[in-house]
């Protein structure tokens, strides 16, 4: 069998990852990723690479991780390595607007969205969309941070100075219309392998205040990984659910993933009070709740699907 690497710049994500491998007892190796020298004329180890980089590295100082991940997927996808998320799947990590193109092209809906580069566009640009309250948020986004809610153009204008001090990596501001959910929750769509493997819903109640006034950052809120003391308060923040169990929506991301290369990813989906469901974060480094795999009694946990898949692609590649 071939060797396992995974790379990644966040020890505490892999933690999980490595105790599925323990249980299967295969030896896969880490490459944590962040800065560093690639040989690019060289051949690298036929090996599996599986690539586990985050839109979020920047907030854990490691700037640019994804763009050194770029450059090592390039340098594997050029020798022909099997790449487990790779293929240019980075670059749709770090661009929303790259994703809802992508989305779109499958017939994926996706909330009505455009962009803005120069912030002195942004009240224009926000006066022209015209759509309230709206979402400011940032196209190479993650955690959650710098998304903001405005009721009304006179909010935007009182937040710019805020916009502006806290600009996106890329420079890139997307305008989104709010999809006003009946019930307080978005939900994640887990896929392994290029198949579903659950959905989970995740409570907006508590930390998901969008309101400026509240800072607005989510944060962690919407880490799976992650449940902060505030969250512990509330019960059941993550709950998976069969809600979406046999909706076309999980034939389409399917479809969706497949044609993009995507093996393993979480997308977030969110129910207008119509029921229509919108598609508007693709993760392709994804993490899961154990507390709620545990209490669903799911067969098996995301990271133990994970790691069989990338043990059956060493097998098989
Ligand atoms: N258009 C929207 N309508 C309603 N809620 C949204 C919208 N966009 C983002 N949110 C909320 O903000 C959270 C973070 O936004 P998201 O686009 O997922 O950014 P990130 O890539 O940082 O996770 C979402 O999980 C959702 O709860
Ligand atoms: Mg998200």
């Amino acid at each position: 069998m071939k060797s396992i690497y995974i790379l990644h710049e966040n020890e505490e994500w892999i933690v999980p990852l490595r105790e599925a491998f323990d249980k299967l007892n295969v030896p896969a190796k880490e490459w944590f990723v962040n800065e560093g020298h690639i040989e690019f004329d060289t051949v690298p180890e036929n090996a599996v690479y599986y690539n586990r980089m985050s839109a979020s590295s920047h907030t854990r100082d490691h700037r640019y991780a994804p763009e050194l991940t770029r450059v090592i997927d390039k340098w594997l996808g050029l020798n022909k390595a099997t790449v487990v998320n790779g293929n240019g799947v980075i670059d749709l990590e770090v661009c929303k607007i790259s994703q809802y193109a992508a989305l779109q092209q499958e017939g994926i809906a996706t909330p009505k969205t455009q962009a803005v580069v120069g912030a002195d566009f942004i009240v224009s640009a926000a006066e022209k969309f015209n759509t309230w309250p709206l979402i400011i948020k940032p196209n190479r986004g993650g955690k959650g941070l710098g998304v903001e809610k405005f009721n009304s153009l006179d909010d935007v204008k009182l937040g710019l100075r805020r916009l502006k001090a806290d600009s996106p990596l890329d420079g890139i501001w997307l305008l989104q219309e709010y999809v006003k959910s009946t019930e307080p929750y978005i939900v994640r769509c887990e896929y392994v392998g290029g198949k579903f493997l659950y959905a989970v819903k995740v409570s907006t109640e508590g930390g998901f205040e969008l309101c400026p006034a509240d800072g607005c950052s989510i944060e962690n809120a919407f880490c799976p990984a992650f449940e902060d003391d505030k969250a512990e308060q509330q019960q059941d923040k993550f709950e998976i659910t069969d809600i979406l169990d046999n909706s076309p929506l999980i034939k389409l991301h399917e479809q969706f993933l497949a044609k993009n290369q995507i093996d393993i990813a979480g997308i977030e989906v969110i129910c207008d009070e119509s029921g229509k469901w919108y598609s508007y974060d693709v993760n392709t480094n994804t993490n899961y709740n154990s507390k709620a795999e545990i209490k669903a009694g799911v067969p098996k946990s995301g990271m133990e699907a994970i790691a069989e898949y990338l043990v059956k692609v060493a097998e098989e590649s």
